[in-house]
């Protein structure tokens, strides 16, 4: 991978602030865009900034021709079999609550999720329960971390109508055996959602392989614009779905009494779209895959390799999860005696070197161990072997003099 190379096409990272170039390990939360995905939309607002999938003219042309690229390039990135069966929406949570909307569930169905889950995978099967009856059950992870078939089999019933897990927790990067526990799942009758926000962007994704039901992620985890995510389902499970938004362009007439809905993925996509944003997705797509998303996942292991490593010799502290091998590029930990704000913060101060700290959305899992949080580094594309190193020598720094 020609990371110097990469890292040209990132205008932030050569921004100097205090005298130092910014380390950015925090993709995990956000990506850091290349101008290939800002030129992209910039020539939207500059070029042809009207509107798709409405007007004739030659900007409304080029807007609807541009879109459907976009969603034949999403297509291709997780080898769906047909385009339509991508949904446009604004991130990951709008995903899973369309689906929460939308499924059908009733009043005694369950939904089994994993006890990692961000608020996003949580919340909406727990207003569910409320709003249709239905029950949301945890069922845990080994103690390391890592995903567990058994305590998975263990809650297995013909009620549980849907699993729905973070094929990677971004609490501590550990990842599920995807096609095992699809065909578990299809086995008991269930269907399978994964929340592919820190999957997706990092590592190879085939739907059809998988034979996965629905996936949901976020575009701005993955070099794209903020405000974007995507809903893939399989073509039948959409076309089947109630409605969520509706409006302008998901239908295909109305009267005064009555409307006639479009199929997917219109059906879904009500109100005039964020077309920048979807212009500047193709654009990411576009790059990442020419990286190469098997390429990506094996840089970002040898980055956590080296990363572990390091930070294993740091006196009182403990990393999340299970090895490095399978963690992806997130390192989370926690030091005996430090807040993990102020270890985020103290590292941004004395050497640009951006974490996160907190609970990351993961509430409930932090509650259940009486953690107070954790601070957390996520490595991609444009990170070198140097940053993380300097990442660990400012860490043990400041671990020897504020400790
Ligand atoms: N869910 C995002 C994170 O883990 C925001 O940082």
């Amino acid at each position: 991978m020609d990371v110097p190379g990469i890292r040209e096409d990132f205008p932030c990272l050569h921004k100097e602030i205090n005298g130092k170039l910014p380390i950015y390990l925090d993709t995990a939360c956000t990506a850091l865009r290349p101008k290939q995905v800002i030129d992209a939309m910039n020539e939207y607002y500059t070029e042809f900034p009207a509107c798709g999938g409405r007007s004739v003219h030659k900007f409304g042309t080029e807007v609807t021709i541009r879109c459907d690229e976009s969603r034949d390039q999403l297509q291709r990135l997780l080898n769906a079999e047909r385009p339509e069966e991508i949904i446009f929406l604004k991130n990951t949570t709008e995903g899973i609550n369309l689906l929460s909307h939308t499924l059908g569930l009733k009043k005694g169905d369950i939904v089994l999720t994993g006890d990692k889950e961000h608020n996003s995978n949580l919340v909406p099967w727990q207003v569910l329960t409320t709003r249709a009856g239905t029950k949301h059950q945890i069922f845990k992870s080994n103690d390391d971390g890592s995903f567990s078939m058994e305590n998975l089999k263990e809650k297995l019933s013909p009620d549980v109508k849907l699993i729905s897990i973070a094929e990677v927790s971004n609490l501590d990067g550990s990842t599920v055996p995807a096609k095992d526990l699809i065909e578990v799942a299809h086995d008991n009758g269930s269907l399978v959602l994964f929340d592919g926000a820190q999957s997706v962007p990092h590592r190879k994704m085939d739907v059809q392989e998988l034979d996965l039901d629905f996936l949901c992620f976020s575009i701005h985890k993955m070099c794209g614009p903020s405000g974007m995510g995507v809903l893939y389902g399989k073509y039948d499970l959409l076309d089947g779905l109630d409605t969520f938004l509706v409006g302008g362009s998901s239908v295909a007439d109305t009267t005064y009494d009555d409307y006639k809905l479009l199929r997917p993925p219109q059906k879904f996509e009500a109100g005039l779209q964020n077309f920048a944003g979807i212009i500047g997705t193709c654009a990411a797509v576009e790059y990442l895959m020419n990286i190469g998303m098997e390429e990506i996942h094996e840089y970002e292991k040898s980055l956590n390799r080296i990363a572990t490593d390091l930070l294993s010799n740091i006196p009182g502290l403990t990393i999340l999860g299970p090895g490095a091998a399978y963690r992806g590029g997130i390192t989370a930990f926690i030091i005996d005696g430090m807040e993990p704000h102020d270890v985020a913060m103290i590292l941004d101060e004395v050497a640009n070197v951006m974490i996160r700290s907190g609970m990351h959305c993961n509430n409930s899992w932090f509650n259940d161990h009486g953690i107070r949080g954790s601070s957390r580094a996520s490595f991609y594309i444009y990170n070198t072997e140097d940053e993380v190193r300097i990442f660990a020598e400012e860490l043990e720094k400041i671990v020897q003099e504020f400790r």
